[in-house]
């Protein structure tokens, strides 16, 4: 299919996709959450594809939802809409997605950022929910993930003064797992996507499943979902092969059986 606000390629078994809307900052209109989504499900579908990567430009990952495609909207029309709902489908995504933030990522880039599975920022990245300054609040999850991640009173701090955090700050509280120089932002952010894609495939997607679970569950609930995944684990020729591979000093070869 071609896109016209995003890129894709394939990078051996890694799907990456760069958002591509320079002239607004990649900010997010319905045409770049309809390609996004499609090309996810795409790589999704992709049997030779085991892990993605979404990324923007040295100045952008995403500098929020579109300000002038959203500013005419009626009440009644967000209603109906349900505007922004695309998203949830995004979120949907079984194979690992990893972020790799340089430059600006704003209202729903940040959210954007936080809907994929964990995020690698370039020392130049900036992350804030400026919405706020526009009169309005995060509305692509940023109230509820920011906090998730980064506590209250970060999260308040960021949606009520609108303010940025620097790469470093957003390591220190969590937001980011890892800080990277910028021109080797997109190769270290592919280089541990090639290394989950390496993996057994169901594995990665169950240890996903389990890690995602804690966050809408107790942990009594959750520690019981983790022990069903791992018992059934058990199921898989990949299993046998990745104890037997270390147990033989060899490498294993996943067969995603
Ligand atoms: C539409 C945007 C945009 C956005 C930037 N642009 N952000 N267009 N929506 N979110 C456009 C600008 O209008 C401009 O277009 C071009 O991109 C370059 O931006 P500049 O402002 O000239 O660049 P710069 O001076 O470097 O400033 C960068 C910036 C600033 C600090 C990131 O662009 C900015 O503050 N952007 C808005 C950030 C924001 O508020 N995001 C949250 C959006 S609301 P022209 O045509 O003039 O060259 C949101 C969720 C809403 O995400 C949920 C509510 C329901």
């Amino acid at each position: 299919m071609a896109y016209e606000t995003i890129i894709t390629e394939r990078r051996g078994k890694v799907g990456l996709i760069t958002l591509n809307r320079p002239q607004a900052l990649n900010a997010l209109n319905s045409q770049i959450l309809a390609e996004l989504v499609a090309a996810v499900n795409g790589f999704g579908a992709d049997a030779g594809i085991g892990a993605m990567v979404i990324t923007g430009s040295e100045k952008a990952f995403a500098a929020g939802a579109d300000i002038k495609e959203m500013q005419a909207i009626s009440y009644v029309d967000a209603y109906l809409q349900d505007f922004f709902v695309g998203w949830e489908e995004f979120t949907r995504a079984r194979k690992p997605i990893i972020a790799a933030v340089a430059g600006y990522a704003l209202g729903g880039g940040c959210e954007l950022a936080m809907m994929c599975d964990f995020i690698i920022a370039a020392d130049t990245a900036k992350f804030g929910q400026p919405e706020i300054t526009l009169g309005v609040i995060p509305g692509m999850g940023g109230s509820q993930r920011l906090t998730r991640f980064v506590g209250k009173s970060k999260a308040m701090d960021m949606c009520l003064t609108g303010r940025m955090m620097d790469a470093a700050e957003a390591e220190r509280s969590g937001l980011v797992s890892r800080v990277v120089p910028a021109g080797e932002l997109v190769e270290e952010a592919l280089k541990a996507a090639a290394r989950i894609a390496d993996f057994s495939l169901p594995s990665v997607m169950m240890a996903k499943e389990a890690v995602n679970r804690a966050f809408e569950t107790t942990l009594a609930e959750g520690l019981r979902f983790e022990r069903r995944l791992f018992h059934s684990l058990f199921a898989l020729e990949d299993q046998k092969e990745g104890m037997a591979a270390f147990a033989e000093k060899r490498k294993p070869n996943f067969s995603n059986r």
